[in-house]
Parts: C-alpha cells; structure tokens; sequence
C-alpha cells in the first residue's frame, strides 16, 4: 500500500515536471529573433516597394520586425534608434535618409552590444566598428551608367548637350553618389554641360516644381534631363509636357531606380533610360540576421546586382518588373 502510494506520488512529480520543462522548451521554441528597422520614409515608389520587401521578408523568415517610419527626418530615426535599444532588440537595422550625424547613436547601440546593419544607404563614420554590414547598391557606379548612357546615346552629336540635373535628399549618400559618377564620367568631355542641379527630394511634386523652375529659366535649351531617381523624372515629365514640349524627344530623360513607373513612362515614349537600383533588400538583410544571430561574421560590404534599362527594352522587360 505505501509502495504503491510512493509510486503514485512519484508519477505526480515526474508529470509535473515534464509539464514545466515541455513549457520552458516551448518558451524557447517561440522566443524570435527581434530586428529594429528604421525606415526614411515613403517618398518614394522605390521606397515603398523596398519597405514591403523587409516585411515579407522578416514574416517569411519567421522574425519579429519592429518598422519605424520616419518621415525623411534624421531626428526621428535616431530616436526610433534609442527606442530600439532600450527595447533590447536583437539586431537594428537602418537606412540612414542622409550620410553624417550618427556616430553618438551608434556608439550607444554598440555599448548596448546590439549589432546594426546598414541598408540601401551608407553613413560617413571614421570609426567602421560602429556598424557591422552595409547591404545595397553602388550609387557610384549608378551615376556613370547614366552618363555612359547618354555619352553612347549622343556620339557623333555637333555641339554642346545641355543637361538639368535633379539631385536626390541633400546630403543623402545616393544625391551625393550618383551625381559624383555622373561627374566622374564626363569630367573629360567639353562638349557636355551641366547647365542646372537642384535638389527635387526623390519625390514627384518636388521633381515637377524644380523642373519648371528649370524650363522658365533655360526653356528650350535643355537637351537633356538626368533625374536621381524615377519619381523625379516622372514629376518632371509633366513638366515638361505643360510647357509644350516632348519628354523623351525634345528633352532626352535618363533616370534611376527602374520601378514600375518608369517603365511607363518608357513605354509611352516618355523616358529614355532607367538606371536599376533594386529596392528587393528584405530578404538579404533577413539572412545577414540570421547569421549574426549563428554567430557568423558578415562581410563588410554586400553589393546588389544591377541592370541598365533603355527604352527599347521596357516592353519587354515590364511585365518581368517585381517592383
Ligand atoms: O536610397 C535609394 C533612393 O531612395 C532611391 O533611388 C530613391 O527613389 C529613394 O527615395
């Protein structure tokens, strides 16, 4: 009788136990990987399609996103930053809407031992430590496909081409890159000449004012348009359009980005090129998660692969676009 009371008593305890180890493991079964993204903004159909690349990305991978947004301010990404630390998130990711200013913030999350990834955009840092990878694309390079484009476009042209340029956010690392390349291409060239560059923000409403600004100013004149990004250039066509000329005849447009908008505006023989940028990040900046999370060490600098599309292509090329 005691011995099987004994024995009963024991079948308890060992149940009990189970149960609060099984429910320990499941704890840990469900404890997911934490990633802080400070996105810029939604000044842009790139950016728009690059934000929903991160959330599809983070669902598929099983990873609790925490999405700020912005606003195109500086400001308020530092402090969804600080939020994120004090939050204790696993991972902080960000796209810095321009390339100074972060070094205090970033050494906070580096003594809160929380790694960052940089993506689409690079900062200007002395000190490299302060973040561990920068996923996106060559803005340089960008830039000089744009003028090879155009140096290609216009051989054997007589007499000066007269561009307008329409610089991205001030201070962002793609205004800045893409007009350095673009620079770097035709510096040797005489024949060609940048008559104007402000910046349009990467947004339409904004590409469309400083074009008209640009027109009132030069008018006819303008041979050629080179827009940071497609939104720019897609503002700017309507400018252009309004003052009684034809985008992608009268005025040659070379832009950046290739999202579906461009290709469009290619198709109704609008816009000449698009540069590719890729907005697709999600699903890289997932796995480089992962693997800090395994421990691995990433390389400093991961490079997208890119395209260069002309009109000629767009009909093509359209209905195979993801973004
Ligand atoms: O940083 C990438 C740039 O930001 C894209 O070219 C532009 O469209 C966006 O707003």
């Amino acid at each position: 009788m005691k011995r099987s009371r004994f024995v009963a008593a024991a079948v308890v305890v060992l149940t009990g136990l189970l149960v609060i180890l099984g429910g320990l493991g499941c704890q840990a079964e469900k404890k997911k990987v934490t990633l802080g993204f400070s996105q810029i903004g939604a000044e842009s159909e790139w950016r728009t399609a690059n934000t929903k690349s991160i959330e599809e990305a983070a669902k598929e991978a099983g990873i609790e996103l925490k999405l700020s947004d912005a606003q195109q301010k500086q400001e308020n990404q530092i402090k969804a930053i600080r939020s994120f630390i004090a939050q204790k998130v696993d991972v902080i990711a960000f796209s810095p809407v321009v390339e100074t200013g972060w070094e205090p913030v970033l050494r906070e999350a580096k003594a809160a031992k929380i790694p960052v990834i940089l993506t689409d955009r690079a900062v200007d840092t002395k000190d490299e430590s302060l973040w561990v990878t920068f996923i996106g694309s060559d803005f340089v390079e960008e830039g000089r496909r744009a003028a090879n484009w155009l140096v290609e476009k216009t051989k054997g042209q007589e007499g000066t081409v007269n561009i307008v340029e329409l610089q991205g956010t001030v201070g962002s690392a793609p205004a800045i890159d893409r007009k350095k390349g673009f620079e770097e291409v035709l510096k040797d060239k005489p024949n060609f000449k940048i008559l104007r560059s402000q910046t349009g923000d990467f947004t339409r409403a904004k590409g469309k004012e400083v074009m008209e600004a640009f027109l009132k100013a030069e008018g006819k004149n303008i041979n050629v348009l080179y827009a940071h990004n497609d939104d720019m250039a897609i503002g700017a066509i309507q400018a252009i359009e309004e003052a009684g000329l034809r985008p992608g005849k009268d005025i040659l447009i070379i832009s950046i980005d290739a999202v579906k908008g461009a290709f469009e505006a290619m198709m109704a023989g609008k816009l000449n090129v698009t540069v590719e940028c890729s907005p697709l990040l999600g699903p890289q900046l997932m796995s480089a998660v992962n693997d800090l999370m395994a421990g691995k060490t990433l390389p400093k600098r991961i490079v997208t692969q890119e395209g260069v599309f002309p009109m000629e292509t767009a009909a093509q090329e359209f209905p195979k676009r993801k973004y």
